[in-house]
């Protein structure tokens, strides 16, 4: 099958690299140069886990290449749509400029029966702007044009591309549903295929990472109240857990959720469903705690660190999860501008996100090379990453560095026996 992708980000990639493994022709469409110059020279503009190789071999026996033009929808019997759908800085709706743009520049080309799937994360009736736009563009195109809505998480998207728990598919159309079972007929394991109305699709994906949120937000309130009254909470996830009505998955505290997708995605459902008079007040609850969240963490970090004079804060961690280089929404970075904005000397590492960090941060903090490097003369160490390395790191060692021992662990990382052993102060979450 020829496939067309528009937009090559973190979904588009890893989505255009899979499906050239599987064998269909890949076309992934950029409208910035340097990102596709890069792709073409074999350079890879992002970092996930298993990637670079499955990019290098599908580059290099052509299964899949790169353009900036839009033209190459031409020879495609499907295109994907998988370009950003930010927050407009003050509603928080999701802006579709992207998507209204990619439907515009797409349509001229269309040729023959093709199935446009959007994959972004779109409002309810999205669907029905793009056949609108296209349709207005190119009377005669032949197209369906369906919600094919992306549940990948960062840092895991090969591993979800290969075995996704569930594919949804937005469409009635009957042509457009075989298209669909074609273009998944590749995988050896076959995936498990919903279809469903257009505007249902488009929600499900909402509905998804909403509820995450909640179940997110609600046991780090948990957390709190376990540290109020003595309680594990690792003891009260796995006490809930164990109900399967309730399911072990996503009961793990720490300082937030954040990433481009479940911040963005909670404040655009409340936003529509506050445009449609619909109460969301879960949603809308989640929300405001778990931005209010990140100013407790740093307060807390602020805390241990008062009685000191001039005090120096080393934190490990500024990708918003481990396995990603992504810091958009990233509760480390909304921690540390917090505490710079506190007038904090922070020094932070990250095994991957320190460039990208950096265009956010600039110069406000200091840049190390290892976490070891990032906690000297340093008065209190903040975990807000939850990167493996922070789980194995020699305690004792990074103790002689530090001028006082404090660890703030806001992703219990730290095996607090070892930091007893070496007299750190170590505070986690919700123990
Ligand atoms: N990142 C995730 O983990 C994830 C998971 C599920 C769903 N989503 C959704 O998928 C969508 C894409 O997310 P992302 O993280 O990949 O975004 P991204 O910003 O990494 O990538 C989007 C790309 O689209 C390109 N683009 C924009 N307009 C274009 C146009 N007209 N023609 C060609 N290219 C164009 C941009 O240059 C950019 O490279 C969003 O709606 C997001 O909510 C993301």
């Amino acid at each position: 099958m020829n496939l067309a992708i528009i937009g090559t980000g973190y979904v588009g990639l890893p989505t255009g690299v899979g499906f050239a493994e599987l064998g269909h022709r890949v076309v992934c469409i950029d409208k910035i140069p340097q990102k596709i110059d890069d792709l073409n020279n074999g350079k890879i503009t992002l970092f996930e886990d298993g990637l670079e190789e499955l990019f290098d071999k599908n580059r290099k026996n052509g299964n899949i290449r790169f353009t900036t033009d839009m033209s190459a929808v031409r020879d495609a019997d499907f295109v994907i749509i998988a370009v950003g759908t930010p927050p407009h800085p003050v509603t928080k709706e999701a802006d579709m400029k992207y998507i209204h743009a990619a439907a515009d520049e797409l349509a001229q080309y269309l040729s023959g029966y093709t199935v446009i799937a959007t994959k972004s994360t779109v409002p309810v009736g999205t669907g029905d702007d793009v056949e609108r736009i296209i349709r207005e563009k190119n009377p005669t195109a032949r197209f369906d044009a369906i919600s094919m809505p992306e549940f990948l998480r960062e840092g895991f998207a090969v591993h979800d591309f290969f075995h996704p728990d569930r594919i949804v598919v937005g469409t009635e159309s009957e042509q457009a549903r075989a298209k669909v079972r074609e273009l998944y007929d590749v995988f050896p394991d076959k995936p498990n295929i919903l279809f469903v109305t257009r505007k249902s699709a488009e929600l499900i994906k909402y509905a998804s990472n909403a509820f995450l949120a909640v179940k997110i937000h609600y046991i780090n309130e948990i957390a709190d109240f376990c540290e109020r009254v003595g309680a594990n909470v690792y003891d009260v996830a796995r006490g809930m857990g164990l109900d399967s009505r309730i399911g072990n998955r996503f009961l793990n505290p720490g300082p937030g959720y954040g990433g481009s997708c479940f911040p963005k995605d909670t404040n655009a459902l409340a936003y529509m469903a506050r445009k449609e008079g619909v109460d969301l007040s879960l949603v809308e609850a989640t929300i405001a705690g778990n931005d209010a969240r990140k100013s407790k963490m740093a307060t807390r970090i602020l805390d241990v660190v008062k009685d000191i004079p001039n005090p120096k804060i080393a934190v490990w961690g500024l990708a918003f999860k481990d396995g990603t280089d992504d810091v958009r929404e990233s509760p480390a970075v909304q921690i540390i501008s917090e505490l710079v904005s506190r007038n904090a000397d922070v020094t932070a590492y990250d095994p991957k996100a320190t460039e990208t960090a950096r265009a956010i941060l600039g110069d406000a903090i200091k840049y190390a090379s290892s976490a070891a490097a990032a906690a000297e003369s340093a008065d209190v160490v903040a975990v807000l990453t939850e990167w493996p390395e922070f789980k194995d790191m020699d305690l004792g060692k990074i103790a002689k560095l530090m001028r006082n021992r404090n660890i703030i662990d806001c992703r219990n990382m730290i095996d607090s026996r070892q930091a007893a052993e070496n007299n750190f102060v170590c505070k986690g979450i919700g123990k």
